[in-house]
This record gives structure tokens, sequence and C-alpha cells, in this order.
């Protein structure tokens, strides 16, 4: 897909030459200093009660007098904010993917156009236009939109082609992590994850590394390793780095979770929904998506990732629980329930991000349930003991429409974590679950700058329309972006 400016005024917009003409008005009532022909005929629908100023509404027409554009569809915005705007341009993709248009050109009128309205265009459509065919031949033809161009004025031009060139990075990543997280389990192996960093460092100039279990046992990485230890599929620990920033410039780290099927262990997992575990890789394709768009949008930092992958399987060579671990940093662990398997292989990965010397760390992982009972799907739980990190990454999610919600880490939540026979189990109780599991790993991160994103709620969706999110690429990439110098 393909997206450009095109410089017209409203007043123009019946010359602009396209297949399909996406208008967008914000507000309450036929804009001023519209197009006469496209004026006249929205003010006739609108008398006849075919079109409403609502939120979301749209109006199909075909061969509009005096307009070039041989379909014109028409999408209301509550107003002139992105958030509207994105609306509005879901609701007319919707309406033109099932059409014969190849080009579009999509215009505001009613408010005025910016960069984050224009990253807001390519993030959208390319989101509606997805189509997953890894492991599905018969999956619908892609829809015949090819190519995007978006009005604006000769001096907003280069203003809003920077926007489309953000969103065009954003939107590369977050298909990435769909695309790695919807493949079943059996082909989004440790291996696959490692293979797919190794072609992403090819393709975008990061240096990669993958170390093996004997790498990871030199290591000592006894958490990350107790939990790869049930299953017959190698473990890959993944590192990319990406340097587009200075030197010596101290890097963000983002560490994401890779358990690329959970069944629980022996703690094994109901059978009803368990195929949705093989997203529990969301973490980790987050990481390489925000890789893969940071490296896109060439931005001056510098950018880790670092990916513990493994499977989560119950077998006669599977931790039980009641196991006591020693973790990368020491620390011992007990194992009461082997399905708290992410925090496990998150530790040892979170103390080998400490050789970085990072400006700050980030952890992703759909972590727990709890989280998902907590904010459901609409916001991802941040927790950090920053308050300057927790802002950054909230105002990230806020400016990409990715949101997150921030939690609490009181100490008095730590007291779950007790164990007679090691210096913490790997569970509190069911009570404040998202928390306890936040405040495990906070216990590896004294000498880093931490925060943690449970995406356990937003990395996919369930029912009817089961898939993959891409979240919280968007935030992600928003954050490392803000970061650069
Ligand atoms: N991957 C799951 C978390 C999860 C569960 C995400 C359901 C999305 C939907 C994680 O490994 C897990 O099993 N967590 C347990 C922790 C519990 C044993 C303390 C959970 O949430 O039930
Ligand atoms: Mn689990
Ligand atoms: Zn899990």
């Amino acid at each position: 897909m393909d997206f450009k400016t095109q410089v017209a005024a409203a007043a123009g917009l019946g010359a602009v030459a396209a297949d399909a003409l996406l208008l967008v008005v914000a507000g309450s009532a036929v804009p001023g200093d519209l197009d006469k022909s496209l004026a006249g005929v929205l003010t006739a629908a609108v008398n006849a009660g075919d079109f409403a100023f609502k939120s979301g509404s749209t109006l199909y027409l075909h061969r509009v007098d005096g307009v070039k554009a041989g379909r014109v569809v028409v999408a209301a915005a509550a107003d002139g904010s992105v958030k509207a705007f994105r609306k509005a341009v879901a609701a007319g993709v919707g309406v033109l993917k099932s059409g014969g248009a190849r080009r579009v050109a999509v215009a505001l009128a009613g408010a005025e156009l910016t960069a984050d309205h224009a990253e807001a265009l390519v993030t959208c459509a390319s989101e509606a236009l997805y189509v997953y065919r890894a492991t599905k031949p018969s999956a619908p033809a892609a829809a015949k939109l090819a190519s995007f161009a978006l009005v604006c004025s000769k001096e907003q031009n280069a203003a809003i082609a920077a926007g489309l060139r953000t969103g065009e990075a954003i939107a590369a990543g977050v298909e990435l992590a769909r695309e790695c997280a919807n493949r079943p389990g059996n082909h989004c192996t440790p291996t696959y994850l490692a293979n797919t960093a190794r072609q992403l460092g090819k393709d975008h100039g990061l240096k990669v590394e993958v170390l093996e279990r004997k790498d990871v046992e030199k290591l000592g990485m006894g958490s990350f390793l107790a939990v790869a230890q049930g299953s017959a599929e190698p473990l890959k620990f993944i590192v990319a780095r990406y340097n587009g920033g200075a030197k010596t410039a101290a890097p963000v780290v983002l560490v994401g979770k890779g358990i690329t099927f959970d069944t629980g262990g022996i703690s094994i997992k109901p059978a009803a929904e368990m195929d949705e575990m093989k997203f529990d890789m969301g973490g980790a394709a987050s990481v390489l998506g925000t890789l893969k768009a940071v490296a896109l949008a060439k931005a001056r930092v510098n950018l880790v990732g670092i990916i513990p992958a493994c499977e989560n399987m119950p077998s006669g060579t599977a931790i039980k629980p009641g196991d006591v671990v020693t973790s990368m940093s020491g620390q011992t662990i007990e194992i009461l329930n082997t399905d708290a398997e992410g925090r496990l292989i998150l530790c040892d990965a979170l103390t080998y991000a400490e050789r970085f010397k990072p400006a700050a760390v980030v952890d992703i992982a759909t972590l727990t349930g709890a989280c998902v009972i907590a904010l459901g799907g609409v916001r991802s739980g941040l927790f950090s003991s920053d308050d300057t990190l927790a802002a950054d990454l909230l105002a990230a999610g806020e400016k990409s429409a990715d949101l997150a919600w921030r939690m609490p880490l009181d100490e008095e939540y730590d007291d779950a974590l007790k164990s007679s026979f090691a210096d913490m189990g790997n569970v509190g109780g069911r009570a404040g679950g998202a928390i306890t599991a936040a405040k495990f790993l906070q216990r590896f991160t004294a000498k880093l700058r931490w925060a943690h994103l449970d995406i356990a709620g937003t990395a996919w969706k369930s029912g009817a329309a089961k898939g993959a999110t891409g979240r919280p690429v968007p935030l992600l990439t928003h954050y490392v972006l803000s970061q650069a110098k």
C-alpha cells in the first residue's frame, strides 16, 4: 500500500482525480468552504434523511455531477480530533474495501488537518485492510485499495508527508507483530521467532544474536531454563540491537515475553480457549514490530530488543509445583504454580538487560488473566516505579490511540510473594493478580529504570474477530521516537 500527499483546497475537491474520494466531514454541518458540487449533494442527502452528522455514519455516492472521482464516500467525524478522524476513516475504508476502487483520495473538511491525522490515516487504513493468510490460503483476496492520497495545502505538505512516513513505519511494525502472533504454535516456535529476528536484522541493519540453551546455562538463567525444560522445542534467547543514536547514548531496552504456547505446564490450563495461548508471545511480537518501526523511521536512538522464547509444556521433564530454582540474579524462586511462567522467563531477561546500562527498560507481556479482568481490552496495564517513565509511556499511548492505564506497586502487595522455601514464590493469591505479578518482576529491577506493560487484554481479540492486534507497537514506537535526540 502506498500513501502520499496531494495538494488541493476543500473548494477544489471536485477536480481531484482518483477512483474514489473519501471525504471526512468534521462537525455537525456542511462545511462552508466545501466544493460546491459536493456541498450540494451532501445537503440534499441530509435533507432527505440519508445522512446524519453522527460519528461513524457514512454515505456512498456514485458519479456525482461535477466531481471527477467516480465514487464518493462521506464519513462523519464528531469533531476535528484525531480520535474522531480515526473512527471516520475506519468506517469509510470499510465501505470502500469491498468495491472496485484502487486509488483513493482522502480529505478532511470542516477542521484543520495535522501530521497526527496523516499518521492516523495510515495506521487505520492498514489495520482495516490486513488479512491473515499464512495458514489460510482460502482467505478472501486482499482489497483492491492500493494507494491513498491525503489532500492538504501546499504549506502543510511537508508536515503531512512526514506524518504519513511515521504512520507507515508504525503500520509495518504492527503488521509484523500481528503476522507473528497470529501464526499457530506449531509454526511460530522459538526458532521461528529467532529466524524472524535474524531476517529483520538483515533487512534493517540490526545486530541480532541468538543465545542457545548452553549459552543460557552459562549465564545462570535458572528460572528461564526451568520453564523451557518441559518442552521438546529448543529455547531461544534473542537479542536484537538497532543503533541509530550516538555510540555513547544509553539505549532503551524492550523485553518481550516469548512463550510460543502456554499450556500452563503441570499446573495445566482448562481446555476451553487454550488455543488462544498461542498469542502468549504477543510481547515478543511487539518488540520485533517496534524494532522494525523504529528502524524504518530511522530514529536517532539506540534500541535493544530482548526476547526469552520457549514453550510452557507439561511433560516428564517439566518443572513441578514446589520446585525451587535459582535465577540469574541469584535470588531463589519457589515455583508454586507452573502457569505463572511469564514472570519466570522475564526475570532473567531483566537481569540480562543490566549489561546494556539502559536509559530505560520496558517489559511487555501477556502476563495475567487478572489484568484482563481489571482493564479489559481497552487499556494495557502499566506498572512503573518511575513517574517520568510512566508519564512518557502513557503520553505515547494517548498520542497513538494505543492506551495504557497506570496501576499501583505499593510495597504492601509484595507480602503475597513470601515463601518458606525460597526468596520468593512465583505467585501471590488471586487478589490483585496483575499487581503481584508486577511486584515479582520489580524484585529484579533494582538497578534499572523500569516499566512493565501487561498486555494480556490488549494483544489479541477473542471471538468472531479472533486475532492479534499488534498492540502495543504504536505506543512503544512513539515512546522510543520521543526519546530520540
Ligand atoms: N499467559 C497467561 C496469562 C493470560 C491468561 C493471558 C489469559 C491472557 C488470557 C499467564 O502465563 C498465566 O497463565 N497467568 C496466570 C497466573 C496465575 C497462575 C498466578 C493467570 O493469569 O491465570
Ligand atoms: Mn501461564
Ligand atoms: Zn503465559
